[in-house]
C-alpha cells in the first residue's frame, strides 16, 4: 500500500488526495475521466457555468445511525430539524435524476450527504443504475458499521470507484468519544475484510481511504492515525473540521485561524438532492435551507439554471458571503492552521 508523507494543513492534503485517486482513476477510466477533470478544474476556477452540473450528490436516507460528536446527526434539536422524517429517496423520483443524467453525460455522483448511505438496503442497486447511466466517478462515504460481508461483496461488484471510510480515530477508547453510537472493532473488521476482497478479487477499483475530521481531538495523533490506517487502505486523509455555530466551534483545533481569502466554487460544480427531492446549492450543514427547487417539480436542468441559482453565484464571484446569511456562516468555517 502507498505510505504518504505528513502534511501540516488540510489544505495540502486536498492536493495529495488529488494526484492519489487521479492517476489511479486516469489510468482506469481513460480519457472521458481526463476530460472531465479538465471541466472540473474550470468549474473549480469559476470560469463557466456548465450546460449540466458536473457532480450530484445524493442524500438518499437523510439519516444516520450514529450521533458523531463532530455532526449535524449528532445534536438533537439540529438533527431533529434537519431529517424532518424524511422517507428514502422514491426509486421512481431516483430513476427519473438518473435518466436526465444520462442524457447530460453527468460524469460523478455520490451516494450521501449528511447521513449514512449504507441504510439504504438496495444501495448497491441504485450504484449498478448510476454505472449502467454511464456516470463515470461514483463516491460513496460511510461510517462502515453496516458494512457487512455480504454488503462489501455486492459493494465491490457495483462500479463503485471511491470509499471514504470516516473513521477519525485508529482504537476503540478514541472512537467512542467521537462516533457515538459506533463500534470500533466492528469498523475495523468491515475494512479490513472489504480491502483484503478487493485485493483478492484484483480490483484496482473503488479507491478506498480512511479519513479524518481534524479537531482539537484527533489533531494531536496525526502520525498514528496514517501509520494505522494506511496498512490497511489505499490511502488517508485529513479533512477541515467545520463548526456548527453555536454548538460545535470549541472543538476547532487550538491554532486555527479562521481562513479569510475562502472563496466558494461549489454551486459551479454541484448539486444535492435530499431524500425528499429538496435541491441545495452546495453539501454544506448550512445549505438544508437553501433549497433552490425539487426533482418532483422541475428538471435538474431547469434547477440549475434557475434564477435562484444563478443570483448564488453571482454574489459569490464577488465574495458577498452577506447576501445569504448561511454562506456567511459558512464561509467562517474554513481554517487554516
Ligand atoms: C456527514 S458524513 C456522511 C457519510 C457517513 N455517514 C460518514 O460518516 O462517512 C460525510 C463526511 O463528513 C465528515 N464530517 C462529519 N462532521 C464534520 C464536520 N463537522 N466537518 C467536516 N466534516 C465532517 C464525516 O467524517 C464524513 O467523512
Ligand atoms: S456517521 Fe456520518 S452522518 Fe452519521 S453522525 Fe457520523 S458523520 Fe454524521
Amino acid at each position: 500500500m502507498k505510505k504518504q508523507n505528513l502534511v501540516d494543513s488540510p489544505k495540502e492534503m486536498f492536493g495529495e488526495r488529488e494526484d492519489y485517486a487521479e492517476r489511479i482513476l486516469s489510468k482506469e477510466l481513460g480519457n472521458d475521466y481526463v476530460n472531465y477533470r479538465k471541466k472540473w478544474i474550470k468549474a473549480c476556477n469559476r470560469k463557466v457555468v456548465t450546460d449540466f452540473p458536473l457532480y450530484i450528490q445524493i442524500e438518499h436516507v437523510g439519516r444516520c445511525n450514529l450521533h458523531c460528536a463532530t455532526c449535524i446527526q449528532g445534536i438533537k434539536e439540529l438533527r431533529d430539524k434537519y431529517s424532518q422524517g424524511f422517507k428514502p429517496l422514491d426509486m421512481e423520483l431516483y430513476k427519473k435524476i438518473i435518466t436526465e443524467a444520462k442524457k447530460y453525460k453527468c460524469p460523478s455522483i455520490a451516494f450521501h450527504n449528511n447521513d449514512e448511505p449504507l441504510i439504504l438496503q438496495d444501495l448497491e442497486v441504485r450504484i449498478k443504475m448510476a454505472k449502467e447511466a454511464g456516470f463515470l466517478d461514483l463516491i460513496m462515504t460511510t461510517n462502515a458499521n453496516l458494512l457487512t460481508q455480504e454488503r462489501a461483496d455486492k459493494l465491490l461488484l457495483s462500479g463503485l470507484t471511491k470509499i471514504n471510510f470516516s473513521v477519525d480515530t485508529f482504537n476503540e477508547a478514541d472512537y467512542e468519544k467521537i462516533r457515538l453510537g459506533g463500534n470500533f472493532k466492528t469498523v475495523l473488521k468491515n475494512i479490513e475484510y472489504f480491502s483484503q476482497s478487493k485485493k483478492k478479487l484484483n480490483l484496482k477499483l473503488p479507491v478506498t481511504r480512511a479519513t479524518c475530521v481534524l479537531t482539537k481531538f484527533t489533531i494531536k495523533k496525526m502520525d498514528q492515525f496514517r501509520d494505522f490506517w494506511s496498512k490497511r487502505v489505499d490511502m488517508v486523509e485529513f479533512q477541515n473540521f467545520l463548526a456548527l455555530k453555536g454548538y460545535t466551534e470549541k472543538m476547532r483545533p487550538p491554532k486555527a485561524k479562521i481562513f479569510k481569502d475562502f472563496t466558494c466554487n461549489s454551486p459551479w460544480q454541484q448539486i444535492v438532492i435530499r431524500a425528499n427531492g429538496d435541491v441545495l446549492p452546495c453539501c454544506s450543514f448550512y445549505s438544508a435551507t437553501m433549497v433552490v427547487g425539487n426533482v418532483k417539480h422541475s428538471s435538474i436542468h431547469e434547477i440549475w439554471h434557475s434564477q435562484k441559482m444563478r443570483e448564488i453565484r453571482n454574489e459569490l464571484l464577488k465574495n458577498n458571503f452577506n447576501f445569504f446569511p448561511n454562506c456567511k456562516i459558512c464561509s467562517e468555517t474554513f481554517y487554516t492552521l
